[in-house]
Parts: C-alpha cells; sequence; structure tokens
C-alpha cells in the first residue's frame, strides 16, 4: 500500500508527535474496539478535519445513543494504535425500514488523514460486519454523497454496489 506523505514538523509537541506516529501505524497494529468515553475527543478532532466542524453536543449525543446505549443492535467502533484513536465507524442494525428485513446500516466512518491507505477503513468495515453477521444479518447497507468519490472508491474496493433502494429528499422550508 502506498505510505502516507505527512512529515513530523520539528515544533511538534511529543504528544502531537506521538499522536502523528500512532496514526501513521498500518493496520497490522490497530486494534478495533467498541468506543469509550475518554475517546470522544480524539473523535471530534477527526470528525473536524474531515467536516471542518467541531460538534461537542452531536458527539455526546452520538456516545450516548451508540456507545453506552448501544447494546448489540447498535455500534460506535473505535481504531486504535499505540494508544489513539485513529478512526471510527458507527453503524446500526434497522429492523423491517422500508419493508426491508434486518439489515446492517453503516452511517459514519472516517479514518485520521494521516492513517489512511494502511487498511484501517477496511479493519473497521470487517469489525462491524462481524457485529452485524453475529446479529443475524445479511446485508449491509450505507449512503453517501453523490460528489464524495472518495468514500465511494472504498466502498466499492470493500465489495459494495449500488443497491436497490432511492433515496429522495425535499424542501420543507
Ligand atoms: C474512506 C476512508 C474511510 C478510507 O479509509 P482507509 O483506512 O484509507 O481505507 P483502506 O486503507 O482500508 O483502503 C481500502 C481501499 O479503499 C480504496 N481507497 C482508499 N483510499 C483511497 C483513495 N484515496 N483513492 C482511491 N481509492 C481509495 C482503495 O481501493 C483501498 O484499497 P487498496 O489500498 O488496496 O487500493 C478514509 O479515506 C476517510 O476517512 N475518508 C473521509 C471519509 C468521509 O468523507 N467521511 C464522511 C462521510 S461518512
Amino acid at each position: 500500500m502506498p505510505s502516507t506523505a505527512t512529515t513530523t514538523s520539528p515544533r511538534a509537541s511529543p504528544r502531537r508527535r506521538a499522536s502523528r506516529a500512532a496514526a501513521r501505524a498500518p493496520a497490522d497494529v490497530v486494534s478495533v474496539r467498541a468506543v469509550r468515553r475518554g475517546d470522544l475527543a480524539q473523535v471530534i478532532a477527526i470528525d473536524a478535519t474531515v467536516t471542518g466542524l467541531v460538534k461537542q453536543n452531536y458527539w455526546r449525543s452520538v456516545y450516548r445513543r451508540y456507545g453506552i446505549g448501544g447494546k448489540d443492535q447498535r455500534h460506535f467502533l473505535v481504531a486504535v494504535a499505540d494508544g489513539r484513536i485513529v478512526g471510527f465507524l458507527i453503524g446500526e442494525v434497522r429492523d423491517w425500514e422500508f419493508g426491508s428485513p434486518p439489515c446492517g446500516w453503516v452511517f459514519a466512518i472516517d479514518v485520521h488523514p494521516d492513517a489512511r491507505q494502511h487498511g484501517v477503513g477496511t479493519r473497521l468495515l470487517e469489525a462491524i460486519s462481524a457485529l452485524f453477521r453475529r446479529a443475524g444479518v445479511t446485508r449491509l447497507r450505507t449512503m453517501l454523497a453523490s460528489d464524495n468519490t472518495l468514500i465511494l472508491s472504498f466502498f466499492r474496493s470493500q465489495g459494495m454496489m449500488a443497491g436497490s433502494l432511492i433515496p429522495l429528499e425535499m424542501s420543507l422550508e
């Protein structure tokens, strides 16, 4: 796999340098586990690098619903390298939505920019797929912005194809 081009700034703090080193770790030294409260600050920071928004309240709410309150249906997973969070994924089993038998939905995935293209996203998707299978689910679904070619390339690489559902929307203003 290609290596990342990120270099360590000589002025970076030791904590920041450790964070970057962890972020560059290849997938074989990455572990995937359920999120913990202490991970939230790093999850929020990774999300902010992608969206440009720091959404503290949103992530606390997601943690309550998918972290501690998740049980077997909802999952909030993090990828960890050298004690640092390098990526996360959120998904849930949705029962009989639009007449569809229970299926596994992935609705958020982010890998720290310094850790990408080392298999971390693949490890996260494999982990939630295993949890969904354990729950008896045999189909995985997701939704993506039509102009997000990166996420499309990633999901295609995992075997995902256009599905049978069509998203519709309208303005309520
Ligand atoms: C998409 C994302 C999760 C991929 O994570 P990753 O750890 O880099 O993925 P992997 O290393 O497991 O890559 C698996 C495959 O995805 C595809 N892929 C990954 N990065 C790619 C890129 N930059 N360009 C094209 N294809 C890419 C490749 O097919 C790759 O397989 P390969 O390495 O054998 O070529 C990561 O780039 C990311 O977080 N992007 C931002 C996500 C986002 O926009 N989130 C908001 C919507 S939820």
